[in-house]
Protein backbone atom coordinates (compact mmCIF):
# COMPACT_ATOMS: atom_id res chain seq x y z
CA UNK A 1 0.00 0.00 0.00
CA UNK A 2 1.19 3.54 -0.85
CA UNK A 3 1.13 4.94 2.80
CA UNK A 4 3.65 7.48 2.48
CA UNK A 5 1.94 9.30 -0.27
CA UNK A 6 -1.72 9.09 1.82
CA UNK A 7 0.59 10.60 4.72
CA UNK A 8 1.44 13.61 2.44
CA UNK A 9 -1.76 14.02 0.76
CA UNK A 10 -4.83 16.35 0.99
CA UNK A 11 -7.82 15.17 3.08
CA UNK A 12 -9.36 14.92 0.14
CA UNK A 13 -12.06 12.40 1.68
CA UNK A 14 -13.07 14.61 4.58
CA UNK A 15 -14.14 16.90 1.81
CA UNK A 16 -16.22 14.22 -0.06
CA UNK A 17 -17.96 13.07 3.33
CA UNK A 18 -18.76 16.50 4.39
CA UNK A 19 -20.71 17.11 0.86
CA UNK A 20 -21.65 13.97 0.78
CA UNK A 21 -24.09 14.91 3.80
CA UNK A 22 -25.37 17.94 1.67
CA UNK A 23 -25.65 16.36 -1.95
CA UNK A 24 -29.52 16.63 -3.00
CA UNK A 25 -31.09 15.80 -6.07
CA UNK A 26 -29.80 18.81 -8.31
CA UNK A 27 -26.17 17.33 -7.82
CA UNK A 28 -27.08 14.01 -9.35
CA UNK A 29 -28.53 15.42 -12.30
CA UNK A 30 -25.28 18.22 -12.89
CA UNK A 31 -22.97 14.84 -12.25
CA UNK A 32 -25.41 12.99 -15.20
CA UNK A 33 -25.46 16.01 -17.09
CA UNK A 34 -21.49 16.02 -17.17
CA UNK A 35 -21.08 12.49 -17.68
CA UNK A 36 -23.17 12.39 -20.41
CA UNK A 37 -21.39 14.97 -22.16
CA UNK A 38 -18.13 12.88 -22.20
CA UNK A 39 -20.58 9.97 -23.53
CA UNK A 40 -22.69 11.55 -25.66
CA UNK A 41 -23.84 8.02 -27.66
CA UNK A 42 -25.24 5.71 -24.97
CA UNK A 43 -21.48 5.23 -24.61
CA UNK A 44 -22.20 3.41 -20.99
CA UNK A 45 -25.05 1.69 -21.24
CA UNK A 46 -24.40 -1.76 -20.48
CA UNK A 47 -20.63 -1.64 -19.87
CA UNK A 48 -18.01 -1.80 -17.17
CA UNK A 49 -17.33 1.22 -15.38
CA UNK A 50 -14.25 1.56 -13.23
CA UNK A 51 -13.61 5.25 -11.49
CA UNK A 52 -10.21 5.96 -10.24
CA UNK A 53 -9.82 8.35 -7.33
CA UNK A 54 -13.99 8.11 -7.24
CA UNK A 55 -13.86 10.75 -4.19
CA UNK A 56 -17.82 11.17 -3.58
CA UNK A 57 -18.99 8.16 -6.28
CA UNK A 58 -20.76 10.78 -7.91
CA UNK A 59 -19.46 9.58 -11.16
CA UNK A 60 -20.09 6.28 -10.17
CA UNK A 61 -23.33 7.07 -9.31
CA UNK A 62 -24.39 9.46 -12.86
CA UNK A 63 -22.72 6.29 -14.63
CA UNK A 64 -25.62 3.90 -12.77
CA UNK A 65 -28.18 6.48 -14.23
CA UNK A 66 -26.66 6.14 -17.94
CA UNK A 67 -27.04 2.70 -18.09
CA UNK A 68 -23.83 0.92 -16.62
CA UNK A 69 -24.24 -2.61 -16.19
CA UNK A 70 -21.70 -2.46 -13.14
CA UNK A 71 -19.79 0.40 -11.42
CA UNK A 72 -16.69 -0.07 -9.82
CA UNK A 73 -14.56 2.49 -7.59
CA UNK A 74 -11.13 2.73 -5.68
CA UNK A 75 -9.55 5.74 -3.75
CA UNK A 76 -6.39 6.06 -2.06
CA UNK A 77 -8.39 7.90 0.76
CA UNK A 78 -10.47 5.87 3.17
CA UNK A 79 -13.02 8.73 3.32
CA UNK A 80 -13.56 8.99 0.45
CA UNK A 81 -14.41 5.22 0.07
CA UNK A 82 -16.85 6.05 2.94
CA UNK A 83 -18.14 8.74 0.96
CA UNK A 84 -18.74 6.73 -2.10
CA UNK A 85 -20.65 3.86 0.37
CA UNK A 86 -22.73 6.57 2.15
CA UNK A 87 -23.60 8.07 -1.51
CA UNK A 88 -24.83 4.86 -2.96
CA UNK A 89 -26.26 3.87 0.37
CA UNK A 90 -28.95 6.68 0.46
CA UNK A 91 -29.62 6.93 -3.19
CA UNK A 92 -28.30 3.77 -5.62
CA UNK A 93 -31.52 2.08 -7.33
CA UNK A 94 -31.94 -1.25 -6.28
CA UNK A 95 -30.10 -3.65 -7.53
CA UNK A 96 -27.00 -2.02 -8.56
CA UNK A 97 -24.35 -3.70 -9.13
CA UNK A 98 -21.21 -1.62 -7.33
CA UNK A 99 -17.96 -2.00 -5.49
CA UNK A 100 -15.37 0.47 -4.09
CA UNK A 101 -11.99 -0.10 -2.24
CA UNK A 102 -9.32 1.63 -0.51
CA UNK A 103 -6.52 1.48 -3.44
CA UNK A 104 -3.76 3.74 -5.05
CA UNK A 105 -3.40 3.79 -8.51
CA UNK A 106 0.24 3.79 -8.15
CA UNK A 107 0.31 0.68 -6.46
CA UNK A 108 0.54 -2.07 -9.31
CA UNK A 109 0.47 -5.37 -7.08
CA UNK A 110 -2.83 -4.00 -5.38
CA UNK A 111 -4.51 -3.20 -8.52
CA UNK A 112 -7.93 -5.41 -9.99
CA UNK A 113 -7.17 -8.08 -12.24
CA UNK A 114 -10.04 -7.47 -14.23
CA UNK A 115 -9.92 -4.97 -17.06
CA UNK A 116 -13.26 -2.44 -17.86
CA UNK A 117 -15.13 -1.33 -20.56
CA UNK A 118 -14.61 2.15 -19.65
CA UNK A 119 -12.36 3.32 -16.94
CA UNK A 120 -12.64 6.91 -15.80
CA UNK A 121 -10.79 9.48 -14.13
CA UNK A 122 -11.34 12.94 -13.15
CA UNK A 123 -9.41 15.05 -11.71
CA UNK A 124 -7.32 12.65 -9.65
CA UNK A 125 -3.60 11.59 -11.73
CA UNK A 126 -2.56 14.55 -11.23
CA UNK A 127 -2.81 14.35 -7.66
CA UNK A 128 -0.71 11.05 -7.05
CA UNK A 129 2.33 12.65 -7.11
CA UNK A 130 3.39 10.65 -9.91
CA UNK A 131 1.18 11.66 -12.89
CA UNK A 132 2.74 9.50 -15.94
CA UNK A 133 2.81 6.11 -13.56
CA UNK A 134 -0.66 6.83 -12.39
CA UNK A 135 -1.56 7.31 -16.39
CA UNK A 136 0.21 4.09 -17.21
CA UNK A 137 -0.86 1.72 -14.99
CA UNK A 138 -4.85 3.54 -15.28
CA UNK A 139 -4.39 2.62 -19.05
CA UNK A 140 -3.47 -1.27 -18.14
CA UNK A 141 -7.18 -1.48 -16.90
CA UNK A 142 -8.88 -0.67 -20.16
CA UNK A 143 -10.20 -3.72 -21.86
CA UNK A 144 -9.45 -4.30 -25.30
CA UNK A 145 -11.63 -1.14 -27.80
CA UNK A 146 -12.28 0.00 -23.92
CA UNK A 147 -12.81 3.97 -23.21
CA UNK A 148 -10.02 5.36 -21.60
CA UNK A 149 -11.71 8.97 -20.04
CA UNK A 150 -8.99 11.59 -18.30
CA UNK A 151 -9.24 14.78 -17.01
CA UNK A 152 -6.26 17.23 -15.91
CA UNK A 153 -5.23 20.13 -14.55
CA UNK A 154 -3.97 22.57 -17.79
CA UNK A 155 -0.69 24.25 -17.18
CA UNK A 156 -0.34 27.42 -16.98
CA UNK A 157 2.19 30.21 -15.97
CA UNK A 158 1.52 30.64 -12.07
CA UNK A 159 0.97 26.39 -11.65
CA UNK A 160 4.56 26.31 -9.73
CA UNK A 161 2.86 29.33 -7.47
CA UNK A 162 -0.47 27.27 -6.76
CA UNK A 163 1.77 24.11 -6.03
CA UNK A 164 3.57 26.14 -3.00
CA UNK A 165 0.01 27.31 -2.14
CA UNK A 166 -1.38 23.65 -1.69
CA UNK A 167 1.70 22.00 -0.24
CA UNK A 168 1.20 25.42 2.36
CA UNK A 169 -2.88 24.71 2.78
CA UNK A 170 -2.75 20.86 3.03
CA UNK A 171 -0.38 20.47 5.50
CA UNK A 172 -1.75 23.66 8.05
CA UNK A 173 -4.73 23.57 10.58
CA UNK A 174 -7.73 24.78 9.55
CA UNK A 175 -7.65 28.12 10.93
CA UNK A 176 -4.53 28.56 8.80
CA UNK A 177 -6.70 27.47 5.70
CA UNK A 178 -8.99 30.10 6.90
CA UNK A 179 -6.57 32.11 6.41
CA UNK A 180 -5.69 31.25 2.87
CA UNK A 181 -9.06 31.15 1.59
CA UNK A 182 -10.01 34.16 2.88
CA UNK A 183 -8.68 36.79 0.25
CA UNK A 184 -8.88 33.83 -2.29
CA UNK A 185 -13.01 33.95 -2.34
CA UNK A 186 -12.77 37.89 -1.82
CA UNK A 187 -11.51 38.19 -4.98
CA UNK A 188 -13.25 35.34 -6.22
CA UNK A 189 -16.38 37.76 -5.39
CA UNK A 190 -15.01 40.60 -6.50
CA UNK A 191 -14.16 38.89 -10.12
CA UNK A 192 -18.34 37.83 -9.92
CA UNK A 193 -19.26 41.44 -9.24
CA UNK A 194 -17.16 42.67 -12.03
CA UNK A 195 -19.15 40.29 -14.19
CA UNK A 196 -22.22 41.82 -13.22
CA UNK A 197 -23.46 39.14 -11.08
CA UNK A 198 -24.44 39.07 -7.14
CA UNK A 199 -21.75 36.52 -5.46
CA UNK A 200 -24.85 35.35 -3.43
CA UNK A 201 -27.07 33.79 -6.78
CA UNK A 202 -23.75 33.18 -8.28
CA UNK A 203 -23.09 30.57 -5.45
CA UNK A 204 -26.91 29.31 -5.02
CA UNK A 205 -26.58 28.74 -8.68
CA UNK A 206 -22.73 27.55 -8.76
CA UNK A 207 -23.03 23.63 -10.08
CA UNK A 208 -19.66 22.37 -11.15
CA UNK A 209 -19.30 20.22 -13.51
CA UNK A 210 -19.31 17.49 -10.97
CA UNK A 211 -21.73 18.50 -9.27
CA UNK A 212 -20.17 20.33 -6.19
CA UNK A 213 -20.93 22.95 -4.06
CA UNK A 214 -19.22 26.30 -4.57
CA UNK A 215 -17.47 25.89 -0.95
CA UNK A 216 -16.46 22.36 -0.95
CA UNK A 217 -14.71 23.07 -4.73
CA UNK A 218 -12.84 25.86 -3.33
CA UNK A 219 -11.50 23.76 -0.31
CA UNK A 220 -10.98 21.12 -3.11
CA UNK A 221 -8.67 23.31 -5.29
CA UNK A 222 -6.65 25.67 -2.62
CA UNK A 223 -5.99 22.31 -0.60
CA UNK A 224 -5.15 19.89 -3.76
CA UNK A 225 -2.14 18.52 -3.00
CA UNK A 226 0.10 16.60 -5.02
CA UNK A 227 -0.32 18.84 -8.08
CA UNK A 228 0.84 18.46 -11.22
CA UNK A 229 -0.30 20.11 -14.76
CA UNK A 230 0.05 19.46 -18.03
CA UNK A 231 -0.25 20.88 -21.83
CA UNK A 232 -3.10 18.53 -23.95
CA UNK A 233 -0.30 17.99 -26.76
CA UNK A 234 1.61 15.38 -23.98
CA UNK A 235 -0.73 13.77 -23.04
CA UNK A 236 -2.31 12.91 -26.53
CA UNK A 237 1.11 12.06 -27.40
CA UNK A 238 1.85 9.88 -23.90
CA UNK A 239 -1.49 8.18 -24.15
CA UNK A 240 -1.63 7.27 -27.76
CA UNK A 241 2.15 5.95 -27.19
CA UNK A 242 0.37 3.80 -24.25
CA UNK A 243 -1.49 1.84 -27.66
CA UNK A 244 -4.80 4.23 -27.71
CA UNK A 245 -6.43 6.04 -30.16
CA UNK A 246 -7.43 9.71 -29.33
CA UNK A 247 -11.36 10.42 -29.48
CA UNK A 248 -11.45 13.78 -28.45
CA UNK A 249 -10.10 16.74 -25.99
CA UNK A 250 -12.34 19.08 -24.23
CA UNK A 251 -10.52 22.04 -24.14
CA UNK A 252 -11.83 24.02 -21.19
CA UNK A 253 -8.47 26.36 -20.54
CA UNK A 254 -8.48 28.25 -23.36
CA UNK A 255 -7.08 31.29 -22.28
CA UNK A 256 -6.28 30.19 -18.90
CA UNK A 257 -3.37 32.20 -17.08
CA UNK A 258 -3.94 30.54 -13.75
CA UNK A 259 -4.84 33.90 -11.55
CA UNK A 260 -7.83 31.84 -10.29
CA UNK A 261 -6.27 28.38 -10.62
CA UNK A 262 -6.55 26.59 -13.68
CA UNK A 263 -9.31 23.96 -15.07
CA UNK A 264 -9.22 20.20 -15.98
CA UNK A 265 -9.03 19.48 -19.85
CA UNK A 266 -11.15 16.20 -20.73
CA UNK A 267 -9.47 13.79 -22.59
CA UNK A 268 -11.54 10.27 -24.69
CA UNK A 269 -9.07 7.48 -25.74
CA UNK A 270 -10.23 4.41 -27.20
CA UNK A 271 -7.51 1.49 -26.45
CA UNK A 272 -6.11 0.67 -29.64
CA UNK A 273 -6.64 -3.51 -30.21
CA UNK A 274 -3.66 -3.60 -32.75
CA UNK A 275 -1.49 -1.89 -30.66
CA UNK A 276 0.05 -3.58 -27.23
CA UNK A 277 -0.26 -1.49 -24.67
CA UNK A 278 1.74 -0.61 -21.52
CA UNK A 279 1.66 -4.18 -18.95
C1 LIG B 1 -10.11 16.15 -6.81
S1 LIG B 1 -10.64 14.60 -6.25
C2 LIG B 1 -11.61 14.03 -7.64
C3 LIG B 1 -12.67 13.05 -7.22
C4 LIG B 1 -13.62 12.58 -8.31
N1 LIG B 1 -12.94 11.88 -9.37
C5 LIG B 1 -14.41 13.71 -8.88
O1 LIG B 1 -14.38 13.94 -10.08
O2 LIG B 1 -15.12 14.39 -8.14
C6 LIG B 1 -9.21 13.58 -6.36
C7 LIG B 1 -9.43 12.20 -5.76
O3 LIG B 1 -8.32 11.39 -6.13
C8 LIG B 1 -7.97 10.57 -5.02
N2 LIG B 1 -6.59 10.12 -5.19
C9 LIG B 1 -5.46 10.85 -5.04
N3 LIG B 1 -4.39 10.08 -5.23
C10 LIG B 1 -4.85 8.84 -5.53
C11 LIG B 1 -4.21 7.60 -5.82
N4 LIG B 1 -2.88 7.49 -5.84
N5 LIG B 1 -4.99 6.52 -6.09
C12 LIG B 1 -6.33 6.62 -6.07
N6 LIG B 1 -6.99 7.76 -5.76
C13 LIG B 1 -6.25 8.86 -5.51
C14 LIG B 1 -8.19 11.48 -3.84
O4 LIG B 1 -8.27 10.79 -2.62
C15 LIG B 1 -9.48 12.19 -4.23
O5 LIG B 1 -10.63 11.52 -3.77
Amino acid sequence: MDTTRLQNHFSFGENWQSFVEEVEEKHIQQAVKSLSKLFPNDDLRGKTFLDIGCGSGMSMLAAVILGASEVNGFDIDPNSVKATQTLFEKYAPEGTIWTVREISVLDKESLPSEKYDVVHSWGVLHHTGDMWRAITNASTLVKEEGLFLVALYRKTPLCSLWKIEKAIYAHSPGFVQKLISLPYVCLYYLRILIGGQRPKDFIETYNNVRGMDFHHDIHDWLGGFPYQSVEPSEVVKNIEKLGFQSKYVYDNCKGTKGFFGTGCDEYLFVRDAKINVAK
